[in-house]
């Protein structure tokens, strides 16, 4: 029986993911940071493990915990992450190293722990979590998409340093997911009182609030999709709205695209500078 261990399992795409996989006959090492939610996934059949990802003394118990029990990880699907918006200057640094320590370096400890177990078996797939942000930036979202970015850039590296080795890597790459991803960014959001940027970042999270969204079956379909054909595609776009950018980005030189971008986003903004001025 193959097995997978899948970070941010308690909720939204990992639970969806954790769901799948299970139905599909794999064993399913679950990950999260709520016990009660894990407890449910074990129930349904699930071996669990208490896992922050940016707490390396988890990350090593759970290495241990493998190592001791003789488990083969076939595939790592590196999904746990948030969004921190707000603006670049307004945002603050402790957010801005909290969205960096889960969304980039909690990945990549999680890549770093795996990993040489995968390089002995010379096997095992690496699935990374990326977003549409991971494509374009947004105003508002420069920190999360930044984040993203990062996450692209070493998923890119990774693949190419790996393939020789026998392991694949594939990012997947979600538009908007109804999921809890929508109430953690309102619980996390920066809007300080006077900013001299208006409405901008209540207005992107409204905007990004309109989009109808996919599902989160769907997009456990797609990862599953990613760990299991023989020859994964290094990207995999979820959604219409991730197709839709990927289109854009592709057929528009860049300053057409800011156009959009800021006929989008920045009315408010304009207003605001004119006010501020
Ligand atoms: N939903 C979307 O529209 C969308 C679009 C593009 C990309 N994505 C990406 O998809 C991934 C999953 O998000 P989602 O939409 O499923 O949102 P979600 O329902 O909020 O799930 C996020 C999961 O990540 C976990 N998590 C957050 N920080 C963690 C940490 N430090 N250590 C371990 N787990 C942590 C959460 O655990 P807790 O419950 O303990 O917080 C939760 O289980 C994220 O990487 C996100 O950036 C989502």
């Amino acid at each position: 029986m193959k097995t997978v261990l899948i970070t941010g399992a308690t909720s939204g795409i990992g639970q969806a993911c954790s769901e799948l996989f299970l139905k599909k006959g794999w064993n399913v090492i679950a990950t999260g940071r709520n016990n009660q939610k894990l407890d449910m996934l074990k129930t349904s059949g699930a071996s669990v493990f208490l896992l922050d990802v940016t707490k390396q003394t988890d990350i090593n118990n759970l290495v241990t915990y493998i190592v001791n029990n003789k488990i083969t990880i076939d595939v790592l699907v590196n999904n746990a992450g948030f969004g921190q918006f707000g603006t670049i200057e307004e945002t603050p640094d402790e957010k801005i190293r909290a969205q960096f320590d889960t969304n980039v370096f909690g990945m990549a400890a999680m890549i770093r722990a795996i990993l040489p177990m995968m390089r002995e078996n010379s096997s095992g797939r690496i699935v990374n979590v990326s977003s549409a942000a991971g494509l374009t930036s947004m105003p508002g979202g420069g920190w999360y998409a930044a984040s993203k970015f990062a996450v692209e850039a070493l998923s890119d590296a990774l693949r190419w340093e790996v393939k020789k080795l026998g392991i694949k890597v594939a990012i997947i790459e979600p538009g908007p997911i109804k999921t809890d991803f929508a109430e953690t960014v309102h619980n996390n959001i920066v809007i300080p009182e006077n900013t001299p940027y208006g409405s901008l970042v209540k207005d992107l999270t409204q905007s990004t609030n309109g989009f109808k969204g996919g599902t989160v079956k769907n997009c456990a379909k797609i990862i599953y999709k990613a760990a299991t054909r023989k020859r994964p595609r290094n990207r995999y776009l979820v959604t219409k709205e991730a197709k839709l950018i990927k289109f854009l980005l592709f057929i528009l030189p860049p300053k057409i695209m800011d156009f959009f971008v800021i006929r989008m986003f920045i009315p408010a903004l304009e207003l605001n500078c004119k006010r501020y001025k």
